[in-house]
């Protein structure tokens, strides 16, 4: 069937996050929302068929995922990554936040280093800092309008130094493929790279790959996990329908644990404190990964359309902002550095001023500084809206 994304809808009083804390999130209800990572756009018919179907059977008790749902996993894998995955490797959890906390627990001890690649996804942040670990910065360089890795600066944090077995040892990675919120999906080769210095000297491989299936015209994505046996047992890759299928107030997460021993880590980790996910998110993320590509299909263009006029319409009308080359999830790197504002200021800019609500860019880590995340997964006419106001804006200051 064919889908309408041009279609407004109401979110407000629907308890969505984005939409009913305007005020107090932004300080005002006339502000575009264009942060929290969802889409305003209604999710595919089979996903709301089987939620119907399955809410008329009026049992809601203790779940356990039958073997289907762990079989549309599997078949996912192989199908959109040519990656033959063991169902024994799966593990549900309500979110990937939740399992990036257990996953870092369960490989570390307080005081040691988790790496993280800034600017980061913030509650990454959280992640290590609560687990009693601290952060190890691989800043990503910024090279022309994109980004790369730091290899030389990963290699000094896991390379094994005399001392290094003692209590700071960096003993994790948390790598975010593609990368919220710079937008570079990593290819394969880089992946590798990154893989043998992190795994090569001993240490884990947490990828978290939400956004995998979000991808602008002519990415391919490779799973970590799926390059080589060694990545393979030493990695825990988040995979989740949330961003796909525009389902993260389901809360479901299938996370990839091949090794034995880290699975066991884990699943002990979260004994008693983390639940599985619930009922509705079993059956959202089988009806996605088996019906649902019909409908990504078609998202996928619209958002590859959404690109396509953000990037016109600043290089024609705001050229002061540059937009950083984008191939993976929904939301663009904007940089804002040219207006000459500190990070307060263009805050309340684009608040205030502009009536736009993006993700400021520092909440990312320092490097984030005079940049701004935007959330392109809305209907066009929000986008041109969006855009004009803060091009009023820009010309008003
Ligand atoms: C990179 C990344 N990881 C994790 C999440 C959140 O995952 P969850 O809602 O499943 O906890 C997001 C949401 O935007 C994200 O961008």
């Amino acid at each position: 069937m064919k889908y309408d994304f041009d279609h407004i809808w109401d979110r407000k009083n629907t308890d969505s996050a984005k939409w009913g804390s305007l005020g107090r999130v932004f300080g005002s209800d006339d502000v575009i929302p264009m942060w929290v990572a969802d889409m305003d756009f209604p999710v595919a018919q089979p996903i709301l068929e089987a939620l119907r179907e399955r809410a008329e059977h009026p049992f809601y008790g203790y779940t356990f995922p039958d073997a289907g749902v762990t079989g549309s996993v599997v078949e996912r894998m192989r199908k959109k990554f040519n990656w033959e995955i063991d169902p024994e490797w799966v593990v549900y959890t309500p979110g990937v936040i939740p399992a990036l906390n257990v996953a870092v627990r369960a490989v570390s001890h307080p005081g040691d280093g988790i790496v993280l690649q800034e600017p980061a996804y913030f509650p990454f942040f959280s992640v290590v800092n609560s687990s009693g670990c601290h952060i190890e910065n691989n800043q990503v360089k910024p090279v022309g309008n994109r980004y790369e890795m730091d290899y030389d600066n990963l290699e000094t944090k896991f390379s094994v130094q005399p001392g290094a077995r003692g209590p700071n040892r960096n003993k994790a990675i948390i790598f975010c493929n593609p990368h919220n919120p710079i937008g570079r999906l990593w290819t394969r080769d880089e992946v590798a790279r990154m893989g043998e210095i992190v795994i090569g000297n001993g240490g884990v491989v947490i990828a978290d790959e939400i956004h995998c299936e979000i991808l602008m015209k002519g990415y391919k994505h490779t799973p970590f996990a799926s390059i080589s046996e060694e990545f393979t047992q030493n990695s825990i890759t988040c995979m989740s329908p949330s961003k796909t299928f525009n389902l993260p107030g389901l809360e479901i997460s299938s996370i990839i644990i091949p090794n034995k021993k880290l699975r066991d880590e884990f699943t002990s980790t979260r004994a008693g404190i983390l639940p599985n996910p619930n009922l509705f998110g079993y059956v959202a993320l089988e009806a996605g990964y088996r019906y649902g590509d019909e409908w990504l299909e078609q998202v996928l263009d619209y958002l590859q359309g959404n690109l396509n006029l953000v990037k016109a319409f600043i290089e024609e009308r705001i050229p002061q902002i540059k937009v950083t080359e984008h191939q993976g999830t929904y939301l663009l790197w904007l940089d804002f550095r040219a207006l000459g504002l500190d990070n307060e200021s263009l805050r309340t800019f684009m608040r205030e001023k502009a009536k736009v609500g993006l993700n400021d860019g520092y909440t990312f880590g320092e490097s984030g500084s005079g940049f701004q995340r935007m959330n392109i997964a809305c209907p066009r006419s929000i986008l041109e809206e969006a855009l004009i106001r803060i091009e009023t804006a820009v010309n008003s200051l």
